[in-house]
């Protein structure tokens, strides 16, 4: 039995502590945090920060907790954990401040803006003896948790490759502040990527080395909603990135994410083995239908087999939680900041392959986080 699994039985029996937590960051996607953290018991919401004052007070209003600036959520004895949604480039700053002050840390993906800052923030972590968490969590849904099942029990035999597809027209359709996706640390693949990436080495396991091509033929993109609508945005980073990642297993992954398409009718992620191919969903959200082709009946839809059934934003920390990662040893539980390094890495490297045109060596290396049973919370 796995550390994590063992960890879910002791906490099953109710003795399970809450965790106080302070969210930093109140925009875009703390309303999906609100509902999760509204729902799940074991998470107790004490205060919500962020630059804007007014943002963060109208957020903790909707999560029954107290707006307050960074500092004074940082220097709260109340707050054991931070949840960090500010954007990446801040990521780094805002988690080692927390660090600091001796708090866990749940940080949105991309883990940090860049690698060796990614680093700074696991080592200052180990250092200090607290969690360091990472997004995604949506991994630990029943939808990448099914497929992950069905790798184990054989379903498709030896695994060998992998394609994950993700082409989409930007973000900026919708997003009203879409500047940091077209700038260093953002793009598609720092973006998008950490969904797909994490799911393939959750599937597959850690990568060894990546090669990789880019591009960004449209040099800039329009606002498409809300005051900002119609400014034009400067492009400083690739839009479209193709990449090949050679598990340490030997399997290969294809990596196509652009924002540089209208549609794409192509699987989410597709993964083939010796004995059959399997078809995985979205990896972007927690659920979704799994299916299977091993001989010729064709694909054939997997019973949902794993994960967390009613998994939402935010269950990347529960699951530290609930592993007993606040209990003593930082380093159980399945969203480690770890994996989200590794996968920064991973990502990181297929950039530089793309600029150098040059294999390059994954230096971190990851566990597969152990597989989710299927779990009612
Ligand atoms: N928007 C989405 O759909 C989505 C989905 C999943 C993950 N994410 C990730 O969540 C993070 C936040 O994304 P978002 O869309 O909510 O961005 P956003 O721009 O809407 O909100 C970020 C908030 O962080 C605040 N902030 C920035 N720097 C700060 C600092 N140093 N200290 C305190 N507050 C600071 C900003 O004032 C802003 O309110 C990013 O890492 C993003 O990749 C976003």
């Amino acid at each position: 039995m796995s550390a994590a699994t063992e960890s879910q039985d002791r906490s099953q029996d109710g003795s399970q502590r809450r965790l106080n937590v302070g969210l930093i960051g109140a925009g875009n996607i703390s309303g999906q945090y609100l509902q999760t953290l509204n729902r799940l018991e074991d998470l107790n919401l004490v205060g919500v920060a962020d630059l804007d004052l007014d943002r963060a007070r109208q957020v903790a209003e909707a999560g029954g907790a107290q707006g307050m600036s960074v500092d004074e959520l940082l220097a709260s004895p109340e707050v054991e954990a931070v949840i960090n949604l500010t954007i990446p480039r801040a990521h780094a700053e805002t988690s080692l401040a927390a660090i600091a002050e001796g708090k866990g840390v749940y940080v949105e993906k991309p883990f940090a803006a860049t690698v060796a800052q990614g680093q700074q923030m696991l080592a200052a972590a180990e250092t200090a003896g607290v969690v360091m968490g990472s997004a995604p969590d949506t991994v630990l849904g029943t939808g990448v948790q099914t497929a992950r099942t069905a790798v184990d029990a054989g379903q498709i035999g030896t695994p060998i490759s992998a394609v994950a597809t993700m082409v989409t027209a930007g973000h900026e359709s919708w997003h009203p502040n879409p500047d940091f996706y077209y700038q260093p640390g953002g793009g598609p693949l720092l973006d998008m990527g950490p969904y797909y990436v994490t799911s393939l080495i959750t599937l597959l396991g850690p990568v060894a080395s990546v090669i990789g091509a880019s591009s960004a033929l449209r040099t800039e993109r329009e606002i498409g909603s809300g005051p900002r609508a119609g400014e034009k945005l400067p492009v400083s980073t690739p839009s479209h990135i193709t990449g090949a990642l050679i598990h340490e297993s030997g399997a290969i992954s294809t990596l196509v994410m652009s924002f540089d398409g209208t549609a794409s009718q192509a699987p989410p992620i597709e993964v083939h083995g010796t004995e059959g191919s399997m078809a995985v969903p979205d990896p972007n959200h927690f659920a979704g239908e799994v299916l299977l082709a091993r001989d010729r009946d064709g694909w054939q839809p997997v019973e949902t087999a794993g994960g967390y059934i009613q998994a939402g934003r935010g269950y990347g920390l529960a699951d530290l939680l609930w592993s007993g990662a606040f209990d003593g040893d930082p380093t159980l539980g399945r969203a480690q900041g770890a994996l989200g390094l590794h996968v920064l890495e991973v990502m990181a490297g297929v950039l530089t392959a793309a600029e150098t045109g040059a294999s390059v060596t994954i230096s971190s290396r990851a566990d597969r986080p152990s597989a989710v049973p299927l779990d009612p919370r």
